[in-house]
């Protein structure tokens, strides 16, 4: 059973019931080598509370059939229950339109679709994508294939030591063969908020369309797209405590209207004939194939348990968190932290004395303490820094204060060990 109770006005501060909050997610409960889990690996995936797992449940229970296809009692359940998750997603981050929401399989395909897609429509050689340096590979790599493919060029944004993107080169990179500009968010390695809001406007004072990976700030912050203005917005649904393998493209409806399908399929056609094929409305142009119906209804349900809980609760506490984490790892004699952004989400990364961060992520483990380690999918960024690796630490609303404390107590133990 939930235990939240709705928040009902932005301007109700109270305290989360953490204690609360952690029994609607059963897997939290265990024990890992004998020590209770302390996951702090919520930036790779986060965990499920129990209204996303039932009702998966029940969807496969009582009311699984395919979505806009038959004319029985079943099907028009499921293409309910979809369709309304979509209408969920829509309000979520406020888009204007339901036809704007592209359910896909996650960030990844929502990148790629618009690389392949928008890329046919508006890009050709010689032109330039602008990236940036705190790009995850899934925001390199498709844009990369793109320019191999046609001969445009990729430019990216560089980096100052804090992690913070340096906003004057990228106005210089702005040219008039600038075609788009793929930015994420907030740093998956290493934290950055980015300042999108104002780089949205650079790009528009230059008529330049923007892409926002947002998979690492829709946990964390009330996402609104009208209000960013941004052409494309792209997340995935488990890192938002939904299920793996459901995702969301929102992009501007002229855009999408204008842009050719990305593949052929069922659900994305009107009339095929082998002469020629037309194609359905948005969004299901961008739909082919039988959709992650499940996927798309567990989606649903975890965006309720969040809006129950609401931004105003989980952004403070995820904050308060971030800088208690913050002072207490900076007191471990001989750590580091890579990026000290001012603006930041609740991820920390770090390296302790040259110990490898493999065998820093292996002992935690050995007391319960799930983090990440390695280059987080983002070699570039980590070369930046002169580094193959740091060791991440990424918060979500169900982490304590005491945990932070006894990951303190793990990386002592590390120095004892190893240092
Ligand atoms: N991008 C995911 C992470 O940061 C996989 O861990």
């Amino acid at each position: 059973m939930n235990t939240i109770v709705a928040d009902t006005s932005e301007s109700n501060q109270t305290q989360l019931d953490v204690e609360s909050i952690r029994a609607d997610f059963p897997l939290l409960d265990q024990k890992i080598h004998g020590h209770s889990l302390i996951y702090f690996d919520n930036a790779a995936t986060t965990q499920k509370p129990n209204s996303v797992i039932q009702i998966e449940k029940d969807f496969y229970e009582k009311i699984n059939a395919n979505v806009h296809r038959g004319v029985h009692t079943l099907s028009d359940y499921a293409t309910n229950a979809y369709e309304n998750a979509r209408e969920k997603v829509r309000d979520f981050i406020n888009a204007n339109s339901l036809r704007e929401i592209v359910f896909l399989k996650g960030s990844t395909e929502a990148i790629n679709l618009v690389a392949s897609s928008f890329g046919q429509l508006r890009i050709s050689k010689d032109d330039e994508i602008i990236i940036s340096y705190l790009e995850h590979h899934a925001n390199i790599i498709p844009w990369q294939l793109l320019c191999d493919r046609i001969g445009a060029r990729l430019k990216v944004i560089p980096v100052f030591d804090n992690g913070e993107l340096d906003l004057q080169a990228y106005e210089s990179l702005i040219n008039n063969r600038t075609k788009l500009i793929a930015l994420t968010h907030v740093s998956n390695a290493i934290g950055t908020v980015n300042p999108v809001k104002e780089m949205i406007n650079t790009a528009h004072c230059s008529g330049v369309p923007v892409l926002i990976d947002g998979s690492q700030a829709v946990p964390h912050e009330k996402i609104d797209v009208q209000e960013l203005d941004c052409e494309f917005y792209v997340f995935s649904g488990h890192k938002l405590y939904g299920p793996t393998g459901i995702g969301i493209l929102y992009a501007k409806e002229s855009l999408l209207n204008e842009m050719p399908p990305y593949q052929g399929g069922g659900e994305m056609i009107r009339v095929v004939t082998f002469a020629q094929s037309t194609y359905n409305d948005l969004p299901y142009k961008f739909e082919a194939g039988t959709p992650n119906i499940a996927g798309a209804v567990g989606l649903g349900a975890a965006i309720d348990y969040i809006t129950a809980i609401g931004f105003s609760r989980i952004t403070r506490y995820e904050q308060q968190l971030l800088d208690y984490a913050t002072k207490k790892l900076l007191s471990v004699e001989g750590l580091k932290i890579i990026g000290q952004a001012k603006n930041k989400a609740p991820v920390i990364s770090f390296v302790l004395e040259d110990i490898h961060p493999h065998d820093i992520g292996t002992i935690l483990d050995h007391h319960g303490i799930a983090v990440r380690a390695g280059h987080h999918c983002a070699m570039p960024l980590m070369e930046r820094f002169g580094l193959s690796a740091t060791v991440r630490v990424s918060f979500a609303f169900y982490n304590t204060f005491s945990e932070v404390d006894r990951l303190i107590e793990g990386l002592n133990e590390v120095r004892r060990m190893l240092g």
